[in-house]
């Protein structure tokens, strides 16, 4: 039987050996409670140090600044809801972000805690900076904007964003917190934090091939946020409750190995199996769309919509043939409703629902792609030939 191809790396990527390894000793022998003055507690929180620092020397902080979290969904809502008071503040952000973005802000909203201008996006699916500027309030605190979107796989302007926020503040008085949720760019983009001039950036584990469930906010330094989980005062107070301390030692193996030199060479391989799949794509399916700017995109993202047939039905027939794939956001995935990317680039609902995500990984190869086309063309060409 024919291997199982996995093609949805940006959902979730399987744990790498070298990261299961670093993993075990904290899952067996080395179990004791970080926050525990004895030898069992130091060697614990010692992994978790070693971890933090990994995560610092990543993003070019220092080690205070990082605050691990049990997902970069918490990450995301402590950087938005961290930010509301009494007194109202606005929150500018984009249309096309997570719903782990979205969410928050329109729980805030609705609960009279602070306003929220939602930025567009052009066509390719980027973000203007000029747009986020004219956005600017007098009583504006946050601006979110994310690194690389998780369903089309745009790269947005974040370091011309920081860059314009860094001016703005040099006149304001309270100043406004930049963060981005880099969740999808670590893998391929460079995640300095001066570089992109961010206050606040969110991070995630299993999707660099660490374990699920750890995540991470990057919190600059007089960057004032309060927590969402209050206790026992872990991660200096800013999120209680005893660390997940495999998981965190995880989560830092993975995230060096993200810089591993064979591993960064890699990239240029799967951009090229990228680059060979979208170019048959166009080649050998009629009537085929590609979503998002192909110039400023992740290196492993083909988001493509074929006209008159339903992402989520090609999903289950791909699946049905040993292939994962996605339509490109398992919320709307789930509810069965048009992606909301896909519509704030001006698609129709119709089109929108007809988007199919493929994202590879480290474990794709070139035989994975020629056999993936082979099957592709074959069932878009059956599921149009059953609608008419
Ligand atoms: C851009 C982005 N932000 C946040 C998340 C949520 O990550 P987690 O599963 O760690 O909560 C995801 C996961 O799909 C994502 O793609």
């Amino acid at each position: 039987m024919r291997k199982k191809i996995y093609l949805d790396y940006a959902s979730t990527t399987p744990l790498d050996k070298d990261v299961l390894r670093a993993m075990l000793p904290y899952m067996k022998g080395e179990y004791g409670n970080p926050s525990s003055s004895h030898v069992f507690g130091q060697r614990a929180m010692a992994g978790v140090d070693n971890a933090r620092s990994i995560v610092a020397g990543f993003l070019g902080c220092e080690l205070e600044e990082v605050v691990f979290t049990g997902s970069a969904t918490e990450a995301d809502n402590m950087a938005i809801r961290g930010v509301a008071d009494k007194e109202k503040p606005h929150v500018i952000t984009s249309v096309i972000e997570h719903e782990a973005v979205l969410a928050p802000c329109q729980e805030l909203e609705a609960q009279g805690l602070a306003t929220v201008t939602y930025i567009g996006v052009d066509e390719d699916g980027i973000v203007n900076v000029k747009d986020v500027e004219n956005a600017i309030k007098k009583n504006t605190v946050l601006v979110s904007i994310m690194y690389a979107n998780s369903e089309i796989g745009t790269v947005q302007p974040i370091a011309e964003i920081g860059r314009m926020l860094k001016k703005v503040n040099t006149k304001r008085t309270r100043k406004i917190l930049f963060h981005t949720d880099a969740v999808q760019a670590v893998n391929y983009l460079d995640c300095n934090v001066d570089l992109l001039s961010v206050d606040l950036l969110t991070l995630s584990s299993h999707k660099i091939y660490g374990p699920k469930g750890v995540g991470a906010l990057y919190i600059r330094s007089g960057a004032e946020i309060d927590p969402l989980v209050i206790g026992g005062g872990q991660e200096k107070g800013m999120r209680s409750g005893t660390e997940n301390v495999a998981g965190i030692v995880g989560f830092g193996a993975a995230l060096l190995k993200v810089q591993d030199p064979k591993i960064k060479l890699h990239r240029i391989k799967i951009r090229q199996m990228r680059d060979a799949l979208i170019k048959s794509i166009l080649k050998l399916i009629p009537e085929v769309q590609v979503n998002g700017s192909l110039k400023n995109r992740l290196a492993n993202n083909v988001n493509v919509s074929f006209k008159d047939v339903e992402g989520f039905e090609v999903v289950v027939a791909l699946d049905q043939r040993g292939i994962a794939v996605s339509t490109g956001s398992a919320c709307s995935e789930r509810r069965h409703e048009p992606s909301h990317v896909l519509l704030a680039l001006g698609r129709s609902g119709k089109d929108a629902m007809s988007s199919l995500r493929m994202t590879l990984g480290r474990g794709t190869d070139r035989q994975d792609i020629e056999h993936v086309m082979r099957i592709l063309t074959k069932t878009v060409e059956r599921l149009r030939k059953k609608r008419v």
